[in-house]
């Protein structure tokens, strides 16, 4: 409800420009403050808390106390509050009512669009496309940022192997060096390289550290990995993140190696804080403080407090472990002053950065829609999406479907007039704004006569209509299925251990194939699906992913041909369940088995499938054919120390359609002091390619590009000979051969 007089005040909210102010500033200004704290009120600054019921995902607070603290100087910042009156109303608190007038920070979860909805965060790592992140990430932090959000809980950098695992939805992929670069372009689109800006937000980078490599996909569960392996596959992404200036990391659920992220001395204050330098504020995950007691390394919450400060967790999420007990612990002498300040400076950093102090109320319009969907926005959403796709069998070319056919198309399963497409975390999105599949196939083929059916239920194992399925199907020319899993199976706390297509859908694509009519099958998820028994059985496969709002447009384009396919996979599809985790980028083994079995027992395979994924990283098709040459190299001996090298080749499109072509490089070390992968990516590109045309791409390698984490964790560069490789994709390269040499 408006309350007026609130309306009026927020009317006069001032959009003048922030000062920028120097770093040595930013310590003066915080030094002065701080010495009118008292320690309560620094404490208060560790401490989010929230106001709107419906964004909580864990365990609930008690938000009527939320004004109160505030007013006490004992809250640092808010959490996911949609209300623009709620949000002035509680800094108004902070500002005119508690003792020093510290304003608050307002964090949301942010992650794919705040009210334009984009390609889920794995499907936008499809597009190998740095650039479109970035502005991609520039878009939804002006969404937010108008709407008085100054911080968003994102990128998710959390490298996962393992599709069980709900929130493979979030990142980027398996590859670290994928995920780094886009790392790099979420931090600078959401900041810019400029935080007092009105249209940018700060970034925090999560989940620090290892989170995606939960035992068996299992949501929160543990996670054991040798210190190289974290070092050289999972720090990566955090670390780039943190050099673009992200200003926040959020640590964990889970226990790494026995010792929870939340309580990590090790990899909060030694490598985050002290080697990566990092100098913004590390903020729980929620009530990841308060679950350490679970994982049974405290006696108490009491405990909890003192052990998550002493490791280096500033800022606490909801559990209210250190506004309830740190006092005491400095008190006791069990926490030090020294470091509960260095915990409050991070905070008011970061605060300072962001201009709250010289405007507390940035952004908090009461018109804050006038930010939003603007029509650039749904243009950027739609071209997102068709980057985001990724084409995976094109038999006998069926694909593209001619605009103009006057066939009969059938659109069978229940995600084909579903809005339930769009993917969950979705900032101040509604799903109800998605344009289906039905709707885009509608516009782009206005002569056709397309029919629609569900076939199943979406979400459960009813609603079977297997005679309206064969009915439809038999007046069809083509069908086109729509199917897999909505939105409500992948995210947080959506780990499954079956990964075929939810509830009866699997019985009603049958009875669609057992008519051998041409068929697409357009397959939507959050996470690579198991799509082995249609692989060969459908002329053409594409997978959807969740594409935000732009969905319905986006695929439509993509199969009329209006825009050719550009996606590749940023996370191998397995072949079946039991061959999880399967990535590109795996140690050969001392047996290694390539290709098909022989007869030759004693490998390292499976005796009932493959040992390859069914799709592997960096595979996807266009409709284009494109060539690529021998890479050449500028030397064939690089030195292991600042000495680089040029890699060139050249790219030809040999078809009539121009297309967005993806290269990819990857090397492989010959041999190393200890177990390397056949493939490492280590750059990619898109390159336009119009029909016909042909280009040469140069990209140059650094001595470091060879190095890797062996024994000690010490990263090295080892004078040994590498495989350079280029192609379309990790299976299809053409390669040549250098050496690292000492110097
Ligand atoms: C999630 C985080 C999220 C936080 C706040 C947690 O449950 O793990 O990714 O940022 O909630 O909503």
């Amino acid at each position: 409800m408006n309350n007026p007089n609130l309306v009026e005040e927020m009317r006069k909210i001032s959009r003048d420009p922030l000062p920028t102010r120097s770093p040595s500033e930013i310590e003066r200004l915080i030094d002065d403050l701080m010495s009118k704290m008292y320690l309560t009120e620094k404490i208060g600054q560790l401490y989010e808390t929230g106001f709107d019921e419906h964004d909580v995902t864990g365990t609930n607070y008690d938000k009527s106390k939320t004004p109160m603290l505030i007013k006490q100087g004992l809250v640092g910042s808010i959490i996911g509050t949609h209300n623009q009156q709620a949000l002035y109303r509680l800094q108004k608190i902070a500002v005119e009512d508690s003792r020093l007038g510290i304003p608050l920070l307002f964090a949301h979860d942010i992650i794919h669009g705040c009210k334009t909805s984009f390609p889920i965060n794995l499907a936008l790592a499809c597009s190998f496309d740095a650039d479109l992140v970035e502005k991609v990430s520039q878009a939804t932090a002006f969404e937010s940022s108008h709407s008085g959000v100054n911080m968003t809980f994102s990128p998710m950098v959390d490298l996962s192997r393992d599709p069980r695992w709900g929130r493979v939805m979030e990142g980027n992929g398996e590859d670290p060096y994928l995920s780094s670069v886009l790392a790099t372009a979420y931090v600078k689109g959401y900041q810019q390289d400029d935080l007092t800006s009105y249209d940018t937000i700060a970034a925090c980078v999560k989940h620090y550290i290892g989170y995606g490599a939960a035992e068996g996909g299992r949501e929160y569960n543990t996670v054991d990995m040798s210190e190289a392996k974290l070092r050289q596959y999972y720090l990566p992404p955090f670390e780039a993140a943190v050099k673009a200036g992200a200003q926040s990391v959020m640590s964990a659920f889970n226990t790494i190696n026995g010792v929870p992220a939340s309580a990590n001395k090790k990899w909060l204050k030694d490598v985050l804080k002290g080697e990566l330098g990092f100098d913004g504020f590390v903020i729980s995950d929620f009530t990841s403080t308060g679950e350490v007691l679970n994982h049974k390394i405290a006696r108490d919450q009491k405990h909890v407090a003192e052990v998550c400060l002493n490791t280096g967790v500033d800022h606490e999420m909801i559990a209210t472990t250190y506004i309830d007990y740190l006092e005491e612990l400095v008190t006791e002498g069990r926490v030090s002053m020294a470091a509960v300040d260095d915990a409050c400076r991070r905070v008011l950093r970061v605060k300072y950065r962001l201009g709250l102090f010289d405007n507390p109320y940035k952004n908090i319009y009461i018109n804050q829609e006038d930010y939003w969907q603007l029509p650039e926005f749904l243009q950027l959403a739609r071209e997102a999406a068709q980057q985001s796709a990724v084409l995976l069998e094109n038999k006998n070319s069926i694909l593209p479907l001619s605009p103009t056919t006057t066939q009969t198309i059938a659109l069978i399963g229940p995600l084909g007039n579903s809005q339930k497409t769009m993917g969950g975390w979705n900032g101040k999105a509604w799903f109800e704004d998605t344009v289906t599949l039905y709707k885009g196939l509608q516009e782009a083929y206005p002569f056709a006569n397309i029919i629609q059916v569900d076939g199943c239920d979406l979400e459960k194992p009813i609603n079977l209509e297997l005679d309206r399925v064969h009915e439809v199907v038999q007046q069809a020319d083509i069908v086109i299925l729509a199917v897999g899993e909505s939105l409500h199976w992948s995210g947080e706390a959506h780990a499954r251990a079956n990964l075929d297509f939810v509830g009866l859908q699997p019985q009603m694509v049958e009875a669609v194939l057992s008519h051998g009519k041409r068929t697409i099958m357009v397959v939507f998820g959050g996470r690579p699906l198991i799509l082995t028994p249609y692989k060969d059985r459908v002329d053409a496969l594409v997978y959807a992913w969740l594409l935000g709002h732009e969905t319905g447009h986006a695929i439509a384009d993509l199969i009329s041909g209006r825009v050719n396919f550009s996606g590749r996979l940023a996370m191998s599809f397995p072949y079946a369940v039991g061959q999880i985790p399967v990535y590109y980028n795996a140690l050969p083994t001392g047996r290694p088995q390539h290709g098909h079995y022989t007869g030759d027992f004693y490998f390292s395979r499976y005796i009932d499938i493959p040992n390859e994924p069914l799709y592997p990283f960096g595979y996807g098709l266009t409709y284009s054919t494109v060539d690529y040459s021998s890479p050449d190299v500028s030397k064939k001996l690089v030195k292991t120390s600042g000495d680089s090298v040029d890699v060139s080749f050249t790219v030809t499109n040999t078809s009539s359609v121009a297309v967005y072509e993806t290269v990819q490089l990857y090397i492989e070390a010959l041999y190393y002091s200890v177990s390397r992968p056949v493939n490492e990516l280590k750059r990619f590109e898109k390159v336009w390619l119009d029909a016909g045309e042909s280009t040469t791409i140069t990209f140059t390698l650094k001595s470091t590009d060879f190095g890797y984490v062996v024994e000690n964790d010490q990263f090295t560069v080892e004078p040994v000979p590498f495989f350079i490789k280029v192609g379309p994709a990790s299976n299809q390269t053409k390669k040549t051969e250098i050496s690292l040499i000492e110097g």
